[in-house]
């Protein structure tokens, strides 16, 4: 099965062309146009910016990757090698989902093609699902897992989803059964990253800045606190952790009117150890809870190279397979769109296809 996969949700216009048999799912395009020199500007993304600009390249995204996808120059020609179009419903930015949901929509009825509409946040899962022979040389992880995309992923799975907009511990009984374990109260992993970087001056998004800055920095420099990890549940909060290092800096800058190269990096470390410190505790308390078969992380925050070496050794001496994405379908694209899309098509495929939906910005799992 074909299927060509579009995904405006946030600030990123992606497009992916995913050639999908048994559990095997092959990319033969994936698109990515990047919103991030504009939301530089204004340190965060601005709602009415992003769908302008996917308004802007969500065409020539589509066309670019069913041109290498086909080789075809028709738009016609390209779609008619296509069996269906999956597309991002929510959760994300109003305006933003609207670009792409009313595209699919326009081109599913020129191709007479039907459309799946993809959660968003199942789209971050099923990155872990695309076992692409091309990817495995490419994986820029550092972390030795005792299995990478080498075996089935068994159910049960605990999937830890930590994003810009999300952070949640999820049960999969199966391909049917997502059950939130819990979530975050506040903010989400990669926002208190972003944010974190902004107050320090450093830049938008903040993951990647903060990680690099991160590994030349003493993660005990600062005492930054480990929110809800005496609770007996399965919730984060990453604001207090914000406000701490908030506090900090301030202090820092009263004592030497401007934070020094060491400060900031000290304060990366330790911020940058205390969320993952939250994640791996949360993330161990609901595997002795629930016994999975199987322990995944995807969405942008997944891209840490320090977060995913602490699962993994955690994970390697608990006997629990671990699986997370390459680091480029860490972040949005629309490649993990179209796997969420084919297994919802071998799951459920009547309910699956449906022209009658519309962008839902606060879709749930
Ligand atoms: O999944 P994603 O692309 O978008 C949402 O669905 O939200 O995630 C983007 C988030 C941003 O907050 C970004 O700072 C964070 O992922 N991120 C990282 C890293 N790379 C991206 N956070 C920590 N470490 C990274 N290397
Ligand atoms: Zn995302």
């Amino acid at each position: 099965m074909r299927i060509l996969a579009i995904e405006t949700s946030c600030d990123e216009t992606a497009a992916a062309v995913l050639d999908c048999k048994n559990d095997n799912i092959k990319i033969l395009s994936n698109i990515v146009a990047s919103q991030i020199p504009i939301h530089q500007k204004t340190g965060g993304v601005v709602p009415e910016v992003a769908s302008r600009e996917h308004i802007k390249t969500i065409l020539p995204v589509i066309q670019k990757a069913l041109k290498e996808a086909t080789g075809e120059n028709n738009l016609k020609d390209q779609l008619k090698q296509s069996d269906c179009i999956a597309v991002t419903q929510g959760p994300g930015l109003m305006g933003s989902l609207l670009v792409g949901v009313q595209t699919a929509k326009t081109l599913g009825w020129l191709a007479n093609k039907p459309i799946v509409p993809v959660n968003h946040i199942a789209g971050h899962i099923y990155a872990n699902w695309i076992h692409e022979s091309q990817l495995f040389s490419k994986l820029s992880h550092k972390a030795t897992v005792n299995c990478q995309l080498s075996k089935p992923i068994a159910f049960p799975a605990i999937v830890l989803v930590v994003s810009g907009g999300h952070t949640q511990l999820v049960l999969m009984k199966n391909h049917r059964c997502f059950k939130i374990l819990g979530e975050t109260v506040d903010d989400a992993a990669g926002e208190a990253f972003d944010k974190v970087a902004k107050l320090l001056g450093l830049g938008y998004p903040g993951g990647p800045i903060i990680e690099s800055l991160a590994k030349k920095g003493d993660s005990r420099a600062f005492k930054f606190p480990r929110p809800m990890l005496k609770q007996d549940n399965f919730d984060f909060s990453f604001s207090g952790l914000k406000t701490a290092v908030l506090y900090a800096s301030q202090q820092l800058t009263i004592d030497s009117e401007q934070l020094t190269k060491k400060d900031s990096k000290n304060i990366c470390a330790s911020f940058q150890q205390a969320a993952i410190d939250v994640l791996v505790e949360k993330s161990l308390k609901a595997i002795q809870k629930y016994k999975p078969k199987s322990f995944l992380i995807s969405g942008g925050v997944a891209a840490n190279s320090t977060l995913v070496e602490a699962l993994s050794s955690e994970l390697r001496a608990r006997n629990v397979s671990f699986f997370y994405p390459e680091k480029k379908l860490c972040t949005d694209n629309a490649a993990m769109i179209g796997a969420a899309a084919y297994f919802k098509i071998l799951n459920s495929p009547v309910y699956a296809r449906n022209s009658h939906f519309d962008a839902e910005p606060n879709l749930q799992l």
